[in-house]
């Protein structure tokens, strides 16, 4: 099974990053491909917290080969804080591959974000103001700069030129900011590439020749589903491919050498952000899920919007991505709930409607129609084989599945690395 692909089927925050680090040891090599550093992955191992935005969550494991592949945007300062911050711990990271087609993140993508994201004013996204969507528009516009170009002063400085020469006139004249100078921008990116050098490969060679000779590769997705680009809820969405076509687009490993389709989906759902969410609670449900779930953005800090499962969005989720297994992440954040909805179908102007409407507007304003599940008061963190979850968990389980279009594989049972139980192999 070498080409595994492992992406969210929500709003982002399901527990990818844990779900990668319960296959690290399983594979060979972990593959960021889309997104940058506006993905916050928590990993708990131990008594130790990690808290990974840039990095593949594989770095964690040894022997793990950990890729950046070109379709993730990079912001390489961060990049280098991330490496200390991890070597500084322990974790070897002399591993990491970064592809010489990634762009790049600069100081006028950061800025950019920030000022049009205020420039919206009531409209605005929420982004995480990382310059993840300036950075993707240069990239579509073709006036990025990529990581080959740090090697080549001059066309490095020609590119920079370029990018900054409409740029500078809407910082000025637009948003009342100041200038970027070339100068600046050039020599920050310079004083990287000595240290970058190294790390820069032809990722998607590597990769190929990876799977070829038998090697066990998993695709990490940043975001998730429903912040895809082409099939979130656009605008509210981030700037790249998060589904698992993304996957080969992403890093140049071709659509038919994938094996498996795996979706990380919470037992409730959340989002970060501005934009649609049918079952988000503003009661004391919705309280109660942030504050057991500790729904807080690993990124920026921001609470999440809480709201019950969504049974069209998994189902959109595994179509969409050609889910083939679910991994149900923190079923015991509802222990202790007396029962617990589950939003099966949509009403829209009155009208029921089971999938996921493709009109904006009608997902805007689309009411949810609840069934309701027994709830269970039993601690399952401990909780190891599916068959010792009480009654209430199971059926609660096997509902979602059965609404879910795709068989739920592992199940999340609290946030320690141990803490998950598995019920048909991911990777067998
Ligand atoms: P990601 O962006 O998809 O990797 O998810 P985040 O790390 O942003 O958010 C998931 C949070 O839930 C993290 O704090 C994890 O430690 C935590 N977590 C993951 N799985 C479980 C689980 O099964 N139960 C509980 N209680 N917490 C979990
Ligand atoms: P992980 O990988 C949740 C959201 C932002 C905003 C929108 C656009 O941890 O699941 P951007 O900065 O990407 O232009 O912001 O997307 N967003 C996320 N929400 N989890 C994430 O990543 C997210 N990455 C971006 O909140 O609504
Ligand atoms: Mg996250």
């Amino acid at each position: 099974m070498p080409a595994i692909v492992l992406i969210g089927a929500q709003w982002g925050d399901e527990g990818k990053g844990k779900a990668t680090d319960l296959l690290g040891s399983r594979v060979d090599y972990v593959v960021k491909f889309n997104g940058g550093n506006n993905a916050g992955h928590t990993v708990v191992v131990g008594d130790e917290k990690y808290a990974l935005h840039l990095l593949p969550s594989g770095i964690l494991t040894d022997g793990v080969v950990p890729v950046i592949a070109n379709g993730v945007v990079v912001d390489i300062e961060v990049l280098f804080h991330e490496l200390e911050a991890l070597s500084a711990r322990g974790v070897d990271v002399s591993k990491l591959l970064v592809s010489a087609n990634a762009h790049v993140i600069t100081q006028y993508h950061r800025t950019l974000d920030k000022v049009t994201e205020r420039f919206l004013g009531k409209r605005q996204i929420g982004t995480t103001g990382r310059g993840i969507g300036p950075a993707y528009a240069d990239k579509i516009n073709r006036v990025g700069i990529r990581i080959q170009d740090i090697f080549d002063e001059n066309i490095l400085r020609q590119k920079v030129e370029g990018a900054l020469d409409q740029k500078n006139h809407l910082l000025v004249k637009i948003y009342n900011r100041r200038a970027i100078g070339v100068d600046e921008v050039v020599n920050d990116l310079l004083s990287f590439a000595e240290r970058l050098r190294p790390m820069v490969a032809d990722t998607g060679l590597v990769l190929n020749r990876a799977l070829e000779a038998g090697k066990t590769v998993l695709f990490e997705g940043g975001q998730a589903t429903m912040l895809d680009v082409d099939h979130g809820t656009y605008p509210f969405v981030t700037s790249s491919n998060a589904t698992s076509g993304g996957a080969a687009t992403g890093s140049g490993v071709a659509p038919n050498r994938i094996d498996r389709v795996i979706a990380v989906v919470k037992a409730y759902t959340t989002r970060v952000g501005a934009g649609p969410f049918p079952t988000e609670l503003f009661d004391e449900s919705g309280e109660f899920l942030r504050s057991k779930g500790f729904e807080f953005g690993t990124t920026t800090g921001r609470p999440r919007r809480t709201g019950w499962y969504d049974a069209p969005v998994a189902r959109y989720s595994a179509r969409i991505n050609g889910v083939t297994d679910f991994v149900l992440t923190k079923l015991d954040v509802l222990t202790g709930l007396t029962t617990i909805p589950v939003c099966v179908a949509y009403e829209v102007d009155g009208v029921r409607v089971d999938e996921v409407p493709v009109s904006q507007s009608d997902f805007h304003h689309a009411v949810p129609i609840y069934e309701e599940f027994p709830g269970w008061s039993e601690d399952i963190t401990g909780v190891r084989a599916f068959d010792d979850l009480p009654q209430a968990a199971q059926d609660y389980v096997l509902a979602l599945e059965a609404m879910s279009g795709s068989r739920i594989s592992a199940i999340g049972v609290g946030p320690d690395r141990e803490a998950i139980l598995v019920r048909h192999d991911l990777l067998g």
